[in-house]
């Protein structure tokens, strides 16, 4: 099968991470996908006043090289450059998107643009909890774990992202808003852009495997 080289695109709660985890389910593995969220959540619980903290606390984003740094190593250390892989949530903007480009070893050949709709987001958001150490993410009404307040694998306890107070969610909507066109617009241009449109996971994860599967089958 050829190897796929994809990112994902959409707003802050869109459900990225929850089918992309369903993804990586129903592949066994043979899908990596690297988070960026998780990436600076990591960096964070190992430093916790650094300025990365301040900046995600904030709904920011943190500096491109310094992101895109941290994208890299993860590549090399999971050694996932060889492989067919999803990045979820960077590029961010056109500066990332052209590092991206210039990085690596070959061209990006899907962009996935997960389009829900903010009303939706809004009104979920905050059933949302997260096991911090594998990026596993619940929601108290969608997808509850087992044990109240516990990860289904682990047993270990469930956080709230403190990034997810209204006024920084709002910011990390505006932010993801002024720059969603710049982007569009760079990899429209490539003929490889697909939006899937829906307002639950349980209507996105199928479009996203039919065209996943679409593309491994060619
Ligand atoms: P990041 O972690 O990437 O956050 P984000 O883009 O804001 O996206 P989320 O993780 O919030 O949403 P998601 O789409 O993964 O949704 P989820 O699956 O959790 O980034 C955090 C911060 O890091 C940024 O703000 C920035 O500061 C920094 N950063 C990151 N990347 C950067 C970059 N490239 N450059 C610079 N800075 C960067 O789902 C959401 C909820 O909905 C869950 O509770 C889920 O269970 C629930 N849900 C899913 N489906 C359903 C359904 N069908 N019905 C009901 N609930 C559902
Ligand atoms: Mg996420």
């Amino acid at each position: 099968m050829p190897p796929l080289r994809a990112i994902i695109l959409g707003p802050p709660g869109a459900g990225k991470g929850t089918i992309l985890s369903r993804l990586v389910k129903h592949y066994n593995g043979a899908i990596s996908t690297v988070s960026s969220g998780d990436l600076l959540r990591e960096e964070i619980k190992k430093n916790p006043s650094s300025s990365i903290a301040t900046t995600v606390a904030q709904g920011k984003l943190v500096p491109d090289q310094l992101m895109a740094n941290l994208i890299f190593r993860s590549f090399e250390q999971e050694k996932i450059f060889q492989r067919s892989w999803i990045l979820d949530g960077f590029p961010r903007n056109a500066s990332q998107a052209s590092i991206l480009d210039s990085t690596l070893p070959e061209s990006l050949n899907m962009v996935i643009h997960l389009d829900v709709p903010f009303r939706v987001i809004l009104e979920r958001i905050e059933g949302r909890w997260i096991h911090q150490p594998s990026g596993r993410v619940y929601n108290l009404l969608y997808n509850p774990p087992k044990v109240p307040g516990k990860d289904d694998i682990t047993g270990e306890d469930l956080i709230k992202r403190p990034d997810d107070t209204v006024e920084v969610f709002q910011k990390r909507l505006d932010t993801y808003s002024a720059l969603l066109g710049d982007l569009s617009d760079y990899y429209k241009k490539r003929g490889i852009f697909h939006t899937i449109l829906g307002e639950t996971s349980d209507v996105t994860y199928p479009k996203l495997l039919n065209l996943v599967e679409g593309f491994l089958k060619k």
